[in-house]
């Protein structure tokens, strides 16, 4: 395998070029988009799309979603498309949102877990628009990572989980939202988001008029409910050791819980990730490391951050890693049901004594 740095090359085109090939030629390439870096192969391509299950270490059940560069290539893929669905693509495309439609007979069942609807995006990284055009078809791209883990934001984070299935990493930076794409699905005319990301549901209602929650975006689900997003139903983004989100409505309720649960633990080392705010209260305690996420008012910091610190908590061991939460609004709604799912809905409320 090979890491193809991207930010200063000059032949960028021909590596595209070449990572396009491969792609097309069923080899797996993980590649930049705006909100993470995804693992690419052939979407029309059974056996490519079976390579992806494995590296990922994924359930066969959870549905993938196709990434196109136009829409010559949504043709390829879907029958028709409902008025809400392309108010949706005109008003969002390229960019962070994921919609699901029918899909097509000859899509690869192992593509949509066997069912008969089918994930698509559009992304407006300018990398990821010329790999699809230069593959030349849909690409089926999961986020970049072992199944359960945390996303892969940068490439050093997710290098070595992929190396032995990959064959080119495209590398340009960090990911520029840092948290995955919404995803939404239109049912009788109302859209419905099954996962929170880059586009938030006040986006969405601006354009269409309503929206509506998942309710498995806040709420852990039974395991053999149905549900409308079959991602929803594993345990996500998590670190390898126990964690905990501490809730509340103020700065100094959160601190105090935090440093309660610190002081629990005394001497078993605990690391903190929080946002700025707290950090030097945290620091006194000998037996904690402090990760902070950026400003808590800036959402863009936080989740650029987010993914690459629950991964750096593991380097340390602990015993436990505490969250802190943020406000659930806007960016903040996907923020928190990332973290709440990264702690396996193991929340507590500090304002409550
Ligand atoms: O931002 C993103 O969406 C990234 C980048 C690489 O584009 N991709 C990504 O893919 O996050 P993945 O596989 O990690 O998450 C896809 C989510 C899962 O929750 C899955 O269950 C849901 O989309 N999904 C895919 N196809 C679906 C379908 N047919 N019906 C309902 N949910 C679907
Ligand atoms: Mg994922």
């Amino acid at each position: 395998m090979r890491i193809c740095r991207l930010m200063h090359t000059e032949c960028e085109d021909s590596v595209l070029q070449e990572a396009g090939e491969l792609l097309r030629n069923g080899k797996l390439v993980v590649f930049p988009t705006e909100t993470v870096y995804g693992l690419g192969a052939n979407a029309l391509d059974t056996i490519a799309i079976k390579k992806i299950f494995e590296a990922k270490g994924r359930p066969s059940d959870n549905p993938l979603i196709a990434h196109i560069d136009g829409l010559a290539m949504l043709d390829m893929l879907v029958a028709d498309i409902g008025n809400v669905e392309r108010k949706l693509m005109n008003a969002f495309w390229p960019g962070p949102l994921t919609i699901i439609f029918d899909k097509l007979n000859k899509v690869p069942p192992a593509l949509t877990g066997g069912t008969n609807k089918i994930a698509i995006r559009m992304p407006s990284n300018v990398i990821a628009k010329k790999l699809i055009a230069y593959a030349n078809v849909p690409i089926a791209a999961p986020s970049a990572n072992k199944s359960g883990k945390p996303s892969g934001t940068v490439i050093n984070d997710i290098y070595d989980e992929l190396k032995n299935d990959v064959v080119l990493f495209l590398d340009a930076g960090r990911s520029q939202i840092g948290v995955e794409s919404t995803v939404v699905k239109v049912e009788n005319g109302v859209p419905i988001v099954l996962r929170p990301g880059g586009i938030t549901p006040d986006n969405i209602a601006d354009v269409i008029g309503c929206v509506k929650l998942d309710k498995s975006i806040f709420d852990k689900i039974d395991a053999n409910a149905p549900v409308l997003s079959p991602g929803m139903k594993y345990r996500h983004y998590a670190p390898d050791c126990d964690c905990v989100l501490v809730d509340g409505n103020s700065n100094e309720s959160k601190a105090s819980k935090v440093v309660n649960i610190i002081k629990q633990h005394n001497p078993d080392k605990i690391v903190v990730i929080c946002t700025n705010e707290n950090v030097k209260i945290y620091l006194q305690h000998p037996n904690v490391e402090v990760l902070s996420m950026g400003d808590a008012c800036n959402f863009k910091e936080v989740s650029q951050n987010l993914y690459s610190l629950l991964r750096n908590a593991e380097t340390f061991n602990p015993k436990l890693v505490i969250m802190e939460s943020v406000r659930k609004e806007g960016l903040g709604l996907a923020l928190m049901n990332r973290m709440i799912r990264a702690c396996g809905y193991n929340v507590v409320d500090s304002s409550e004594h």
